[in-house]
């Protein structure tokens, strides 16, 4: 198959659009960008179109997909309840980086929600992702515009390396504004929970709700304590080589990640280091990228995937990443990169 890309880093272009939107209509794949990362858009109320996307990606099915939306009368064909929390965060955050689970009407196929009867909602902030919503009959099922397994893309570039071949069109919006996943949270039991964590913090969802729990799935020690959203449990945004991450005092992290690239470099291997930009001077016989200044917490978001990515093509033998526990996005951004690390932490 023929991926076309367009280009619309210069902004929403109508005739595009509405050959996405076609595409969209007779079941077949578009990606294009969203305000998080890129996603990979079909219809969400065609079980076809949406197994395709499975297919695509190498995703497990049980895995479920967001349906975007563009306004927010939207909701109310794919969903049977529409508790109080969703418009109080509907009219707080949206359109934005948040994605609410809410019970699902017949309309939308248990192709789009993985088996379950709940079905998880988003209306993004992208001029290209609402036109293309719009064009495209109003509910788009999409995940991340990855292969399972890799970082999510924060360029159509990053989506080409991905897709290119296996969908019908990429859409190009330039690279995104934030650089991670929407925050998820559940509103189907009582008090709201925290399923992946994102932009919006759990601050900021007690700032609306009064009440927002972390899934404790997601930091439990104890393996019977499972993630509720589904694709939490898998190794996600794993890179080619093994990560680890170092965590202490400043100077204690940059001797124990010195003395361990040049064990690696010894053994005839190559160390990749993730630094920050006030570290990243510091360190010796190791390829060292900077993913920003730890007082600007979205540039660090932003750079985080891409630079796993950058990682892969250079062969490195294993990767070495500091810690980043910024205010608003440190747990995204601590989630992720522990995601990406299997969870392999080592202690100075
Ligand atoms: O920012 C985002 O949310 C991006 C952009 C494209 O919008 N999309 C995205 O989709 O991250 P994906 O498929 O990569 O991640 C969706 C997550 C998965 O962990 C999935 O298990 C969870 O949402 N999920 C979807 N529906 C769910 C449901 N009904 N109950 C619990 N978790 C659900
Ligand atoms: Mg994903």
């Amino acid at each position: 198959m023929k991926t076309v890309l367009e280009d619309m880093r210069d902004g929403v272009r109508m005739d595009g659009i509405r050959r996405a939107g076609d595409i969209l209509l007779s079941g077949g794949l578009v990606a294009f960008p969203t305000e998080t990362v890129y996603g990979l858009g079909a219809n969400a109320l065609n079980p076809e179109a949406s197994a395709k996307i499975y297919r695509a990606k190498g995703r497990p099915s049980d895995n479920p997909l967001i349906v975007h939306i563009a306004d927010w009368e939207a909701i109310e064909r794919i969903t049977v309840e529409i508790p109080p929390e969703a418009k109080l965060l509907s009219d707080a955050f949206w359109p934005g980086p948040l994605t609410m689970i809410l019970r699902k009407s017949a309309a939308v196929p248990y192709a789009t929600t993985g088996g379950l009867d709940t079905v998880a909602v988003r209306m993004p902030d992208n001029e290209i992702a609402r036109a293309l919503i719009l064009a495209g009959g109003g509910y788009v099922a999409a995940p991340s515009a990855n292969t399972s397994g890799r970082p999510s893309p924060t360029t159509a570039q990053h989506v080409m390396e991905d897709m290119d071949g296996v969908i019908d069109m990429v859409l190009d919006g330039g690279p995104v504004s934030i650089g991670l996943e929407s925050t998820i949270v559940d509103l189907t039991e009582g008090t709201p929970v925290i399923l992946r964590p994102g932009y919006i913090s759990q601050d900021m969802l007690r700032q609306v709700l009064g009440t927002a729990e972390m899934d404790r799935g997601l930091t439990s020690e104890d393996p019977s304590v499972h993630p509720k959203a589904p694709g939490m449990k898998y190794r996600h945004y794993a890179p080619r080589a093994p990560l680890f991450i170092v965590e202490g005092s400043r100077e204690h992290v940059v001797t124990k990640i010195n003395a361990l690239a040049a064990a690696q470099k010894e053994a005839g291997g190559l160390a990749g280091v993730i630094a920050a930009d006030e570290t990243r001077d510091c360190y010796a016989n190791a390829a060292v990228k900077s993913i920003g200044s730890r007082d600007q917490e979205l540039t660090i978001a932003q750079h985080l995937y891409e630079i796993l990515r950058e990682f892969d093509e250079m062969d490195v033998s294993v990767i070495y990443s500091e810690s980043f526990e910024t205010p608003q996005m440190g747990a995204a951004i601590m989630n992720r990169l522990m995601k990406a690390a299997g969870h392999q932490v080592i202690t100075v």
